[in-house]
């Protein structure tokens, strides 16, 4: 058994993770990638209920839960109650009744799973796959393996997080806990999208200021679905002020890497040739997604058995 298994009750938020979990959490996601196998004698029934749409986390959950051998249950919000006015309480206090181990849920509302973990009837272990533009914790710990495998470490690393801070629940999972490991952070984008609260975590700037000097540029997605208007939006003027161009790209240290939650939207945050450039970590983010759940489903399975 690897030192690296851990067992937590829910997993909902970089806040409630101690560092001590974080690293054993990514450790062990490395382990699952280098060809470690979890075996489980019991069934274990897990729910992925999604939201809001999803590539990524929904699908690289799903892998994650299969490669672990776990039993998915179909969900799908469009054929659901929800339709006739079933709240997410309710749907989830019904998985829990019918005896799903696992809820993984992407939803709009913030903090939609705090109710949820302090309810004494369901039993469901949560894992949230994202609220609204609250918290990311698995995109979050699949962004520190990636960093983790190129460094070994995050203590005095320089990482510039550039774009839509605002609306960006991977922005605000990671700077707490960059922060936390010892990261000095950099937020650069828009001015109408970086709110005060940044200014505990890091330094405002310029991405022009600080590309020569990051370890790593952690690019945001423009998310016009979270925008009240977006009438004077240009991606054009986006690109040029604040996106990876291959002129900003040929400033980077020889050393920095390049990522992006994805979906990418091209030739804004990040000019199109550039997504899979030598310096650019975004496909084995993905890659990562899938090792990294694999270790948070782990876990509250274990918990599950104390
Ligand atoms: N990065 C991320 O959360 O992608 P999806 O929205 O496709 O899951």
């Amino acid at each position: 058994m690897s030192s690296n298994q851990i067992a937590l009750k829910n997993v909902v938020s970089m806040e409630t993770l101690t560092n001590a979990e974080v690293l054993s959490l990514i450790k062990r996601g490395i382990e699952f990638k280098n060809g470690a196998k979890a075996h489980y004698d019991e069934q274990h029934i897990i729910a992925n209920l999604f939201f809001e749409p999803s590539t990524r986390t929904h699908k690289a959950f799903e892998v994650a839960e299969l490669k672990l051998g776990c039993d998915l249950l179909d969900f799908d919000s469009k054929t659901s109650s929800i339709n006739k006015g079933e709240t997410l309480y309710d749907t989830i206090l019904t998985m829990s009744a019918l005896g799903v181990d696992v809820c993984v849920i992407r939803h709009p509302e913030v903090d939609y799973y705090k109710t949820l973990v302090e309810s004494p009837t369901i039993t469901t272990s949560i894992v949230n796959g994202g609220d609204g533009s609250g918290q990311h914790p698995s995109q979050s710990l699949l962004d520190l393996m990636t960093i983790y495998q190129e460094f070994g470490h995050f203590d005095g690393l320089k990482i510039a997080i550039a774009g839509d801070l605002d609306h960006s629940r991977v922005a605000k999972s990671n700077m707490q806990i960059l922060k936390r490991l010892g990261a000095e952070l950099y937020f650069a984008g828009p001015d109408v999208w970086r709110s005060e609260e940044f200014a505990d975590y890091g330094q405002f700037v310029t991405l022009d200021e600080v590309v020569d000097q990051v370890d790593v540029l952690m690019l945001l997605r423009v998310q016009h679905e979270r925008h009240d208007d977006d009438s004077l939006f240009s991606k054009e003027n986006y690109h040029k002020m604040h996106g990876l161009t291959q002129e900003r790209y040929d400033r980077l240290k020889d050393t920095a890497i390049i990522m992006h939650p994805a979906p990418v939207n091209r030739d804004v945050e990040i000019a199109d040739h550039l997504v899979e450039a030598p310096k650019s970590r975004i496909v084995e983010q993905m890659t990562n997604g899938v090792f990294v759940r694999m270790a948070i489903i782990e876990s509250v399975l274990n918990g599950r058995k104390k």
